[in-house]
């Protein structure tokens, strides 16, 4: 363990009318300071995950933060991107900070406004994060890219739309729980398996149901160094926290092997000394649900082409063996895409606290895995989590 999340904030996800990413990033770096019980003038770094690509005019995000207080002028800020993997690649940003000793405390605020674009506009930026000059002329945004691979997954291991509708299910079985969730109502199976005016496909055999919105939202967290935590309040400690890059065109990969989520949740659990099952639950990356599919066979849940089981047969709900989501993840919760990754570990924070809201809160939490993806299984994060004490 080298380094603990002490202090975290989260806004409401959804569509954020009169919200901007500066209201947004203020307001979560004021709470997520507060929340650490530390001063404005104790953070020594900041960084700022925001993805952007055209969704707001503003593009220079990385002196926002110091509108928060006045003495976080001067501070150093820098913002990160790594597609929709932005919030975890920044957190990354800080705990090398914290590693090279350059900073006592670090603020990491993740951020992303999405809704001032309708949902083809939105899907123009998105596919940005594609190989563009082989697959940006897919149609239908970043989820022809994953329209795509669910068509592959399908040809290889068969139809599996119904898995896909459960996992729909049980994400907004379990965000009707999290207040802070875009979607805060239950779907039923009927719905979510059948292409209806409301339902309508998107891409290839993914309905509307299949994807994550595109939603609004920052959430932040403050970080320090293991002595400083003893001290503190709350503290929850990375046991792990790994980084995997994979090539970006699909055409060099298997593409539904996801063999680089596959290699740091490896690498997470080798360096944590812990299996896959020793985990209370798991924040994965569901931009689609076939995306949540394939990564159990990618954690290590299930044999390759099995992912179903784990959903059919109740592993992944939130009193299965390995719950996976509760919050709602991506498809309930949303997914601004700067903000997700803080998100998934402020969610993880909250449970292993045991302060999740109501509902949300698992009985007993000890242990936590966060899988955050950028691009079509590119930039790949896993951090797990604990509490230091
Ligand atoms: N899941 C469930 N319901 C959704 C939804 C989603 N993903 N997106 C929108 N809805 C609902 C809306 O709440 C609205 O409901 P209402 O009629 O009861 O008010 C209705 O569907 C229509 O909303 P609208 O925004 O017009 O839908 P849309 O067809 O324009 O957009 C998607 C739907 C799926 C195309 C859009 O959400 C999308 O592009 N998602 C993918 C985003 C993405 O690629 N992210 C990056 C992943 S790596």
């Amino acid at each position: 363990m080298t380094a603990c999340i002490v202090g975290w904030s989260h806004g409401k996800f959804g569509k954020l009318d009169g919200e901007t990413s500066e209201s947004l990033i203020v307001k979560a770096a004021s709470d997520a300071i507060a929340h650490a019980g530390i001063e404005p003038r104790d953070v020594d770094v900041i960084y700022v995950g925001n993805m952007n690509g055209g969704f707001v005019r503003q593009e220079f995000h990385s002196s926002l933060p110091l509108q928060a207080h006045p003495d976080l002028r001067f501070k150093p800020s820098t913002r990160v991107e790594n597609a929709c993997a932005t919030g975890s690649a920044a957190i990354h940003m800080g705990l090398n900070t914290l590693a090279a000793g350059k900073a006592r405390f670090v603020l990491v605020v993740g951020v992303e406004k999405m809704t001032e674009l309708n949902s083809a506009q939105a899907g123009d930026v998105l596919i940005k994060a594609s190989y563009v000059a082989e697959e940006a002329n897919i149609e239908a945004g970043f989820a022809g890219i994953f329209g795509k691979i669910t068509s592959a997954y399908f040809q290889r291991y068969g139809d599996k739309s119904d898995a896909l509708a459960k996992i729909a299910v049980k994400a907004h079985k379990n965000g009707a729980k999290n207040p802070f969730a875009h979607f805060q109502k239950e779907f039923a199976y009927e719905f979510c398996r059948t292409p209806s005016d409301k339902n309508p496909f998107v891409a290839g055999p993914l309905k509307r149901t299949d994807c994550s919105p595109v939603t609004d939202g920052a959430a932040a967290v403050v970080l320090t160094d293991v002595g400083t935590a003893l001290g503190m309040k709350q503290a929850i400690a990375f046991r792990a926290a790994e980084h995997v890059n994979d090539f970006l065109p699909m055409s060099k990969r298997d593409i539904i092997k996801f063999e680089g989520p596959q290699r740091a949740w490896q690498q997470a659990l080798k360096s944590a000394h812990l299996d896959l099952l020793d985990l209370s639950f798991v924040e994965s990356h569901d931009c689609f649900t076939s995306a949540e599919l394939i990564e159990y066979e990618a954690m290590g849940l299930t044999a390759p082409g099995e992912g179903e089981r784990a959903i059919h047969e109740g592993w992944v709900e939130r009193d299965g063996k390995l719950p996976v989501n509760v919050s709602g993840g991506l498809k309930a919760k949303g997914h601004p895409v700067g903000a997700t990754g803080v998100s998934m570990h402020v969610m993880s924070a909250m449970q292993l606290s045991g302060t999740a809201p109501e509902g949300m809160q698992l009985p007993k939490a000890k242990l936590g895995g966060v899988f955050n993806m950028g691009g079509a299984a590119v930039a790949n994060y896993v951090s797990i989590l604990e509490p230091l004490r």
